[in-house]
């Protein structure tokens, strides 16, 4: 199962993202049967970690960022099973370069796998400060939690 991460900067967010999933699948045991990686939007930070205040936040719960930015690209849509983007312009951004049906179907809303919270995206916490980047892990954990649960059911049925 490949899954990718997306959202403008690769720099927070989908890194983020990618470090969460990454320390559940391997708490399980499953790292075998999941390839992870995160992708942005935006070239900006291409080849930059991800940002030190979304990797301290999540070294706090646990959590390291192997991350390293990349811009997103057409053949990741046959590449990867799922395509995870944070917030509805990434969603958009994406959408915008499939070529076919198929390939939209792979793109999916990161929040709409979260259980507790009830939000539009995974709100940007680039310019803000600390509590931005907590809340982004909060959604984060939920959406992550929950999209292993349904994947593991779709590889169980498979
Ligand atoms: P991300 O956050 O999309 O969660 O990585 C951002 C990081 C950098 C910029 C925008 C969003 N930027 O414009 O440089």
């Amino acid at each position: 199962m490949k899954v990718l991460f997306v959202c403008l900067g690769n720099i927070c967010r989908s890194p983020a993202a990618e470090g969460i999933f990454i320390n559940m699948v391997q708490s399980e045991g499953l790292q075998d049967s999941f390839q992870i990686d995160s992708a942005g939007t935006g070239a900006w930070h291409e080849g930059e970690p991800a940002d030190g205040r979304m990797r301290e936040h999540a070294k706090q719960r646990g959590y390291e960022l192997p991350s390293i930015a990349r811009q997103f690209k057409t053949s990741d849509f046959k590449e990867f099973d799922y395509i995870l983007t944070m917030d509805n312009m990434n969603f958009e951004d994406v959408i915008a370069l499939a070529d076919n049906q198929q390939e939209k179907d792979k793109v999916r809303k990161m929040v709409s796998f979260c259980k507790v919270h009830d939000v539009p995206g995974v709100p940007d916490p680039y310019h803000g400060g600390d509590d931005g980047f907590r809340l982004v892990m909060d959604i984060l954990e939920d959406g992550c939690s929950e999209l292993l649960k349904k994947l593991k059911e779709e590889m169980s049925e498979s």
